[in-house]
């Protein structure tokens, strides 16, 4: 959603309550915050002490973005399933509760494992994996609703130094079959089926369509719901028979600092998805300090993130930081919206939550069915509440503050991607007043700067100032992405060559005087649906794929729960008269090459698209033609056959 708040914005100030006790003051954050990038070694060296380390790193940042080499602790070695786990069961805190499972159905059976509990499956299902032959540097694809088991699996890999890639269950076989092959994985996990708001994900399935394409050496499936499915002989072994007379021990691999812990594929603007890689050490020290600042997480609180492990936020607010800090997390299998609009709500009040974490998109939604939802349930214990995913408008914020934070709690709103491993922007509980729909300062070490489209700097932490541009980062952080797997280059290409030397992050940014960051939505050709981020050239890829289209160009426009929608402009083969049923038959096409998220939302045929003489389609013009934006439509005269343009407005209006 673009962000259109202009200053002076409203400013919140730290609630009192969030000042008590606080992991950390303003005064705190400041004096942290500036040895941070003037002595980040020795900062990152103290923050990485909280872990155990089988070898203390000595070697801290070395790193250059020009060429782009990263690393962290390099001569450190850890495991963070030993962190997230063995650790807290070690220091007699084998009895907290680590997961509360609650399930899709709210008759359903809640679970609650604690950390002893979770380290004896961990350990089953790691067992289980060297059983099957997956060794250390192996790739296992995990592909499972949001159940321990899904987070069991991860830790499981972690454990035995396996790389895990977790593929969204909302995800079609073809997009699964592409990540398999794309990281050359042998090995999947599933479970038979999810439960997503009453509807069965067929999970085994999706799974047995994709290996139609292409072949691995063994599928483990886990029991869920208990739906019949297909076995392969031979392939695909019941992980609660091939797991269940496996040994009760199994040592944590010594893993390098630097050696891969997980890929992690999410949309570009260009090509297939890329395979973000993710690394041990670094990763570990940034989720456990991230965690533990960012959610002042105290001991005995009940915190729930309502991500999917498939996002890159489940796996570091879900699993990794949560477990590192030795929290009870809550995972919720379900929607916000099944069986009624008060599922969340229920939930908090059910498991008395004090941290609750949510994206805009499910905010906007549950917003506009009214606050009666929310009134039903106690939500006092409710004491913290973050966003994340895209910009929160300052409306939605104050909803949230208002009705589910009864007004006097913090939200934090955090900025960060797939690529950051973690948050990177966000004001501190109890440190930072807040800007309804900014998402605020900068986490320790991170270093923000606007520049012009020629890379000209427009504002930093060293210039101060307000502006507004293109957001890069200037040093690395440990939790960065080191590379995309297989694929060096495109790394490099992606994200440090558009301003060699920086990393360039893809979204566009406001400082204001304070110092506080606006996002304010992508300005490439990526596009965020409901906090999915969606490449509109994989859409385009889909639509091309059907007989009967010629060609296809797909933008984001506004959308009042989406954030954005997905807006299609379609040329038909010659010949072919476009219909409403087209129409319908294309956006489940789209769905079945790419999933559900990836359905379009409008699709206008056309007769052919805007280009230029040199036939580059002009998607500044689709775009905002797509936005209703008419009036400001730019130079067309470059266009190869400008009267196209009073048609696709035509079209537009016919919306
Ligand atoms: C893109 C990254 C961060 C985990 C979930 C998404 C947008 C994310 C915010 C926020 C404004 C945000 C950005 C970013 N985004 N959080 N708090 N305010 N925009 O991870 O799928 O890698 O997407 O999401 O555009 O680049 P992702």
């Amino acid at each position: 959603m673009q962000n259109t708040i202009e200053h002076p914005a409203e400013i919140v100030p730290v609630p009192a309550a969030a000042r008590e006790g606080t992991s950390c003051t303003l005064e705190q954050y400041e004096a942290m915050y500036s040895r941070s990038v003037n002595d980040p070694d020795g900062f990152w060296a103290e923050q990485g002490a909280r872990l155990d380390w089988y070898r203390a790193p000595t070697r801290i940042g070395e790193w250059s973005f020009d060429p782009v080499d990263i690393k962290w602790y390099a001569d450190g070695q850890l495991n963070i399933c030993h962190n997230a786990l063995d650790r807290h069961v070690a220091a007699g805190k084998g009895d907290v509760t680590a997961l509360i499972f609650e399930p899709d159905d709210p008759q359903g059976e809640t679970r609650k494992l604690t950390y002893a509990q979770l380290l004896a499956e961990t350990i089953r299902m790691a067992n289980t994996l060297k059983k099957m032959g997956v060794q250390k540097g192996d790739r296992v694809t995990v592909y499972m609703p949001m159940i321990p088991e899904g987070a069991v699996a991860m830790l499981a890999c972690a454990r035995i130094g396996a790389i895990h890639s977790v593929v969204f269950g909302g995800f079609s076989p073809d997009a699964i079959a592409g990540r398999i092959e794309d990281c050359t994985s042998d090995w999947v996990i599933c479970a038979d089926e999810g439960l997503r708001g009453g509807k069965k994900i067929p999970l085994k399935a999706n799974v047995d369509a994709a290996l139609d394409k292409v072949a691995v050496k063994a599928v483990l499936v886990v029991r869920h719901t208990g739906a019949p499915i297909t076995m392969t002989e031979g392939r695909d072994h019941w992980y609660h028979e091939l797991g269940a007379d496996v040994a009760a021990e199994c040592p944590c691999e010594v893993m390098d600092a630097e050696d891969p812990l997980f890929i992690l594929y999410t949309s570009g603007s260009t090509g297939k998805p890329k395979g973000v890689l993710h690394t041990t050490g670094g990763y570990a020290v940034w989720t456990e300090t991230t965690f533990r600042y960012v959610f002042d997480y105290r001991p005995g609180e009940i915190y729930w993130c309502t991500a999917d492990i498939g996002w890159v936020t489940g796996h570091s607010y879900i699993v990794y930081g949560p477990l590192q800090n030795g929290a009870t997390a809550l995972m919720f299998e379900g929607v916000p919206n099944h069986p009624d609009h008060d599922r969340f709500w229920q939930v908090v009040d059910k498991h008395k939550v004090n941290i609750f974490y949510t994206a805009p998109t499910a905010i906007r939604a549950l917003m506009r069915e009214g606050t009666s939802h929310v009134v039903k349930h106690d939500l006092s214990s409710l004491r913290l509440l973050g966003s994340v995913g895209e910009p929160i408008n300052p409306e939605a914020w104050r909803w949230y503050q208002e009705n589910v934070g009864h007004g006097k709690i913090p939200v934090v709103d955090t900025w960060w991607q797939t690529e950051t491993g973690g948050i990177m922007i966000t004001t501190l509980p109890g440190a930072h007043d807040m800007k309804p729909g900014s998402a605020g300062r900068p986490f320790f070490s991170v270093c923000p700067q606007l520049v012009d489209g020629d890379g000209g700097v427009l504002a930093d932490e060293t210039t101060g100032g307000a502006a507004e541009g293109n957001l890069c980062i200037t040093r690395s952080w440990p939790g960065q992405a080191r590379s995309l797997y297989g694929d060096h280059d495109r790394f490099t290409q992606t994200y440090f060559s558009t301003y060699k030397g920086k990393y360039f992050t893809g979204d566009g940014c406001r400082r204001d005087a304070d110092g506080y960051y606006w996002i304010t939505g992508r300005v490439d050709d990526v596009i965020n649906v409901s906090g999915h981020r969606m490449g509109t050239a994989e859409v385009e890829s889909a639509l091309v794929l059907h007989d009967l289209v010629a060609e296809a160009a797909v933008v984001g426009y506004p959308h009042d729960i989406k954030g954005q929608g997905i807006y299609c402009y379609v040329t038909l083969n010659a010949g072919v008269e476009p219909s409403d049923e087209l129409a319908a038959e294309l956006r489940k096409h789209v769905r079945t090459e790419i999933g559900p998220i990836a359905t379009p939302d409008i699709i206008q045929f056309t007769p052919a698209l805007p280009k230029t003489r040199s036939g580059k389609i002009m998607r500044r013009i689709l775009r905002k033609i797509a936005e209703n934006d008419f009036g400001s439509l730019g130079d067309t005269s470059t266009l190869a056959d400008p009267s196209l343009v009073d048609g696709l407005i035509e079209g537009r209006l016919n919306r």
